[in-house]
Formats: C-alpha cells, sequence, structure tokens
C-alpha cells in the first residue's frame, strides 16, 4: 500500500484501531499559537518520528497528550476513548509515560532514588532502599548503559548523556503502554544512542507504542515505522518509513530552511 502525504490527504488517520489519536489540538500560550489543528495518530505497537525545527510545537503537541497541560482546544483519545487527564500522574496511571526533554530527574537525589521517584517501594512504613538499589542496578545494566559507576551517585554529578539514560530507563520499567520520547538522545554520545534505540527496538517488539522525537532524523528513522514533520504547528507531512527515506526529509527540512533564509534576507533588505 502507498500512502501519499497523508497529512493532506487524511488516508492514515482513517485507521480506527489505534491506540492514541490527537483530533484538531491547538495550544496557545497568550499571543504565542504552538499548535494549530494538529491531528496525530500513534498505531499499536506503532514507532512514530516526530521531527520539525525548534520551536515547531513538538514538545508541546507531546506535553498536551501526556497531561502536563491540557490543549485549548481538541481533543485525546487512548484506546477509541476520550481522556482529559489533569495531571502526568493521571496519564501514567493509563498507561502514557514521558521522557521529557528538560528531564525532570531531582539533581539532589541519587540514582536509584530518581529511578523510584513517586513509585517508592516500601515495606511500611519503610523504604525498601536495597531492594530499589539493586533493581535500579539491574534494570540500568539490562538496556545496555553501564557506564555508571553505582546507583549511589547523585544525579548532579552525571554527565547529560548518562541522566538522559536514566530518565529513559525510569520510563520504561514504569508498565507504560504509550512512551513519549522527547528527545531522548540530545545530549548522547553515539554509543548510548545507540544503546537507547535499542531499546526502543526492544520495547516495540514487547508491544509498546512510541513516539519519538529526534532533532537528528537520521539516527532514528530506522527505528520508526512512521514519520511526521511539524512545521510552524501544524502537521505537513505523514509517511510510512518505507515510503520516504532519509533524503526525503532532508530535501524538505533543507528547503524549509532555505524559505526562512530568503524571508530574512527579504525583511532586511525592506528596513
Ligand atoms: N510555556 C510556554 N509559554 C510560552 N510559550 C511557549 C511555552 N512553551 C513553548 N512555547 C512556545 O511554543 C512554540 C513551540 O515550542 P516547542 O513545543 O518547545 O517547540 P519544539 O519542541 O518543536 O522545539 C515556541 O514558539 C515556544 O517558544
Ligand atoms: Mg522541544
Amino acid at each position: 500500500m502507498t500512502v501519499e502525504n497523508s497529512a493532506v490527504s487524511g488516508e492514515t488517520f482513517g485507521q480506527t484501531d489505534d491506540i492514541l489519536r490527537a483530533e484538531h489540538i491547538s495550544k496557545r500560550y497568550g499571543a504565542v499559537t504552538a499548535l494549530v489543528d494538529v491531528n496525530l495518530r500513534l498505531g499499536r505497537g506503532e514507532v512514530l518520528g516526530l521531527i520539525g525545527d525548534n520551536g515547531a510545537g513538538k514538545s508541546t503537541l507531546l506535553k498536551t497528550i501526556c497531561g502536563f497541560q491540557p490543549p485549548t482546544t481538541g481533543r485525546i483519545l487512548l484506546n477509541g476513548e476520550e481522556v482529559h487527564f489533569s495531571s502526568v500522574t493521571q496519564a501514567r496511571a493509563a498507561g502514557i509515560d514521558i521522557v521529557y526533554q528538560d528531564l525532570a530527574l531531582v539533581n539532589q537525589l541519587t540514582v536509584y532514588q530518581n529511578m523510584f521517584l513517586n513509585r517508592e517501594l516500601v515495606r511500611w512504613p519503610l523504604l525498601r532502599n536495597r531492594s530499589m538499589r539493586k533493581r535500579a542496578k539491574e534494570q540500568l545494566d539490562s538496556i545496555g548503559i553501564s557506564t555508571l559507576k553505582s546507583v549511589d551517585v547523585e544525579v548532579a554529578s552525571l554527565s547529560g548523556g548518562q541522566r538522559q539514560a536514566i530518565a529513559v530507563a525510569r520510563s520504561v520499567f514504569s508498565d507504560a503502554k504509550v512512551l513519549l520520547l522527547d528527545e531522548p538522545l540530545a545530549a548522547m554520545g553515539v554509543k548510548e544512542g545507540a544503546a537507547i534505540l535499542d531499546l526502543v527496538r526492544d520495547l516495540k517488539d514487547q508491544g509498546i507504542s512510541i513516539i519519538i522525537i529526534a532533532h537528528n532524523y537520521g539516527q532514528v528513522f530506522p527505528v520508526c515505522d512512521r514519520v511526521n514533520l511539524l512545521q510552524g504547528g501544524k502537521i505537513t507531512f505523514d509517511k510510512y518509513s518505507k515510503d520516504t527515506s532519509v533524503e526525503e526529509l532532508t530535501n524538505i527540512v533543507v528547503s524549509e530552511y532555505r524559505k526562512a533564509l530568503e524571508e530574512r534576507h527579504r525583511r532586511t533588505a525592506a528596513s
């Protein structure tokens, strides 16, 4: 089946068995309009790559899905049912978990304390520190990020890549059915990045549905089943990976960049 640019034709949007749908989402921050009538869908067990320039609205879109902030208009459907999350905790309980771009780890806590933040293991009235420590170590080892010396160090002392790995590991072991990853590779070296991409593949094999935002789309393209491009708060491109290529995406991004440059030249010439 060939699918044309279905953000325009709506072809893939006709699917009915999606795990997640965001329909007619718009988001305004005062005078700033971050999202305009966005329709986004995520199939069951699908990995969707969400790409676009800085300020395109990618993070805003994920934040409206995960309960961090409500959309100004539009609705979210999970398993075909409309949901209204008033917090990230509520969304998490429903099976949607997010790794933010701006990570949300607590610097003053240790690695294992962060891994079990808000879901501490307790044998009332005591925290089961030893179990949490052991499990945190096993979980981090199992995802192949073993550059950490100890799970007892404070997160503040770690590199950006290590912090990112912990944030990803935390949501991976949260029993989420839908995982939203906002630039999980941003601060990572090549090896750490590859480990995270392997992890995405494993999660997909376990049936977890994933949206992954990536600035470096060439890097994530191989793990994506489908790609959406967000430009100026609108989805302008929606294709299955098999029907597009890194070259096609590059051409679109480069022409967007050229247009912005020309626009700037025109403005400086006029002034
Ligand atoms: N909390 C906020 N208050 C005001 N404006 C915001 C806020 N968050 C994002 N924006 C604006 O919304 C637009 C989209 O931002 P964002 O979703 O972070 O883009 P991206 O993740 O694609 O880089 C930008 O113009 C940004 O400045
Ligand atoms: Mg962002």
